[in-house]
């Protein structure tokens, strides 16, 4: 069994790591990188950290708009698979890569694995949005992570090759928790102390593109009286430039991104979690840090349903008050993305429907 895999952006590399682990050990694997995240903070990075294999093709697509980019993807992506001719195409998440790996595949008539599928915010102007939809609708396997997610689908007429399976994310920070303990020394390199800082993530498009939103985060952010670390995505540092706009609390140490280990240290021992970034809701989850969601809707509903995630959309006083005020009791909330062996889940499964026929 050959299954080509199409990754492009950070979260993507994350949550292909397990499953790449699970597909090597007994089938073979052609790994495509888009190119959509190129900076060595948003790339390299994570295929060193994680021990991902080279892939065996990168198509250095670069940043583009959004058409520029999904094309130049589809055309090359499809000169790949036609010369390899897989037997499945897999795709994670939501974003440009995952479209144009999604309908590459299926115009070819290459059957696609979606893994993450069934998300919904039912906010049509977010690009995931739309690159979730699409790629849910031409996509024969679609993994989800959540009872929602498979909810999702079925209300959408998709009910043919839906399955549970749990979230990867929870695979990765499963494997590689332990080994962000013993590594990563971000904590002692930064001088931050245990449960005693804030840490915020920020690039949501629809954010980050919106100067009155973007300056209305940033004005909270200016305002916050505890040590804060922030490490900050390229697209967040180029709006805040072009709209100029700056944080200039002192309190508040922004730095480049950074890689897995560190990030999941810096999430375990986070006091809270500022957010728009739909894996870190998840990984505060997992690390039980109460989360505050820097958005209007949330595709990670069961979250906030247990309280233990607040929505707080582009608001100052919002985002200050739960800062201030928001705590979760972790000790009664159940279990949600699984048990941590989707990727075995997902790898089982295909080979079941594509090899033994069933
Ligand atoms: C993309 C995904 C988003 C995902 C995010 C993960 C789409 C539409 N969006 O958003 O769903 O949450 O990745 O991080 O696919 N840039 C660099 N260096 C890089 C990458 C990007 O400087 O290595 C800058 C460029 O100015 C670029 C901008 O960031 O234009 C945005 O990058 P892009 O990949 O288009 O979207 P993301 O915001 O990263
Ligand atoms: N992440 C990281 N370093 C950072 C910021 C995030 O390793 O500086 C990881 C984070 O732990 C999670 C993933 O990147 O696993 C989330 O990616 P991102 O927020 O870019 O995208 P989203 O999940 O919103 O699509």
């Amino acid at each position: 069994m050959k299954i080509l895999t199409v990754v492009g952006a950070r979260p993507q590399f994350i949550k292909a790591a397990p499953v790449s682990r699970a597909i090597r050990k007994s089938y073979e694997e052609v790994l495509v990188h888009t190119g959509q995240h190129y900076d060595k903070a948003m790339s390299d990075v994570f295929f060193e950290e994680l021990n991902i294999p080279i892939p065996e093709y990168h198509l250095h697509v670069g940043s583009k708009s959004h058409g520029a980019q999904t094309g130049e993807m589809l055309t090359k992506i499809e000169e790949v698979m036609l010369k390899e001719k897989p037997d499945c195409v897999l795709v994670y998440g939501d974003t440009n890569s995952t479209l144009a790996g999604a309908v590459a595949a299926s115009k070819i008539h290459i059957p696609v694995a979606h893994v993450e599928a069934g998300l919904r915010s039912f906010n049509r102007r977010m690009p995931e949005e739309v690159n979730r939809v699409l790629t849910d609708h031409v996509s024969k396997w679609l993994f989800c992570p959540t009872q929602t997610a498979v909810n999702h689908l079925a209300s959408e007429g998709i009910q043919k090759g839906v399955h549970l399976c749990g979230d990867v994310m929870l695979d990765a920070v499963i494997y590689n928790g332990a080994l962000a303990k013993e590594k990563s020394t971000i904590l002692e390199r930064l001088d931050l102390k245990a449960g005693a800082y804030l840490l915020i993530t920020l690039h949501r498009a629809e954010n980050t593109d919106d100067p009155s939103r973007l300056s209305e985060i940033i004005k909270a952010i200016n305002q916050i009286d505890q040590p804060t670390i922030l490490p900050m995505h390229p697209r967040t540092k180029g709006k805040l430039v072009q709209f100029d706009l700056r944080i200039t609390n002192p309190f508040v140490n922004c730095i480049d991104p950074v890689g897995y280990l560190d990030m999941l240290q810096l999430e375990t021992n986070a006091s809270k979690i500022l957010t728009d970034s739909g894996g870190v809701q998840k990984e505060a989850f997992f690390a039980q840090v109460p989360c505050i969601t820097m958005r209007d809707e949330t595709e990670w509903t069961e979250t906030v349903e247990r309280k233990t995630n607040v929505l707080v959309g582009a608001n100052s006083e919002k985002i200050l008050h739960a800062l201030a005020q928001f705590e979760v009791d972790f000790t009664r909330v159940d279990p949600i993305f699984g048990t941590g062996d989707a990727a075995d889940q997902i790898v089982q499964q295909i080979h079941a429907d594509l090899v033994e026929g069933k």
